[in-house]
């Protein structure tokens, strides 16, 4: 994978999409001091210190990936819970892409599209991951968070840990973009603290309420909704 070190940046996600088109397939932008980093439904992401990870990893379409685009999330967060779990902790993936550890948030990917006319120029994938912080810091964030040098109790180094979640990335990712969400399905859902559970699902404006009963082939969350309707989300942010 292609590195790009970025000394100070506000986003690592806006960096990459305003250079896309000088950038390679597979190339990772990285930082250690990002200063408006960016989260789902328009939050910002913290800049909690620079012991910590902020990244964004830049793909470029062929012609296999256009199955896969909805689940490349998933992909990422199966990759970044398997790295923690080389720590010894036992990561959750919320879906369909927060990683949490005893119930707090640890990582947070951000997936965008660039699109150039009608055309789709890449795709960044960004994400952040508390590596050493400490409790002060994570209270001020506004929902409950943690970090690896918290769960582990020894600090963490960071650039070992980005090796491990590149070098595991690349593994599979070739595969994952002929085979699908498939490929990574039982590693998913083993992992996944979403189903069997009442959840209301933020889907653009719309709100919908009902039991997870189950993660589709493709990575979409299946409910039940309160008219005993099976609905299929394909994108979404738990509330
Ligand atoms: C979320 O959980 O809301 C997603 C958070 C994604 C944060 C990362 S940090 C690196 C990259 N650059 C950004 O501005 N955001 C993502």
């Amino acid at each position: 994978m292609k590195r790009v070190y970025l000394d100070t940046i506000d986003s690592t996600n806006k960096w990459a999409k305003e250079h896309i088109s000088d950038l390679e397939d597979k190339t990772v932008v990285y930082t250690y001091n990002q200063t408006a980093g960016r989260g789902r439904l328009d939050r910002k992401w913290n800049n909690i210190g620079t012991d910590n990870i902020y990244a964004s990893i830049i793909l470029k379409p062929s012609s296999t990936m256009k199955g896969v685009y909805s689940s490349l999330t998933q992909y990422l967060s199966v990759v970044l819970a398997k790295t923690f779990e080389e720590y010894g902790v036992i990561p959750k993936i919320k879906w369909p892409n927060d990683i949490q550890v005893n119930g707090k948030k640890i990582s947070g990917i951000l997936a965008e599209a660039v699109n150039n006319d009608r055309y789709l120029e890449g795709i960044v994938l960004g994400f952040g991951v508390n590596l050493n912080s400490s409790k002060e810091i994570l209270d001020k964030i506004n929902q409950p968070a943690t970090s690896l040098n918290i769960e582990t109790g020894i600090r963490i180094d960071k650039e070992e840990f980005l090796k491990k979640v590149f070098d595991r990335f690349c593994l599979l990712y070739d595969r994952f973009i002929e085979d699908g969400f498939l490929l990574i399905k039982e590693d998913y859902i083993k992992r996944a603290s979403t189903l069997n559970k009442k959840v209301s699902v933020k889907v653009f404006d719309k709100i919908v309420t009902g039991n997870a009963i189950d993660i589709t082939d493709d990575g979409a969350l299946k409910i039940v909704d309160e008219n005993n309707k099976e609905q299929i989300l394909l994108m979404g942010d738990i509330l």
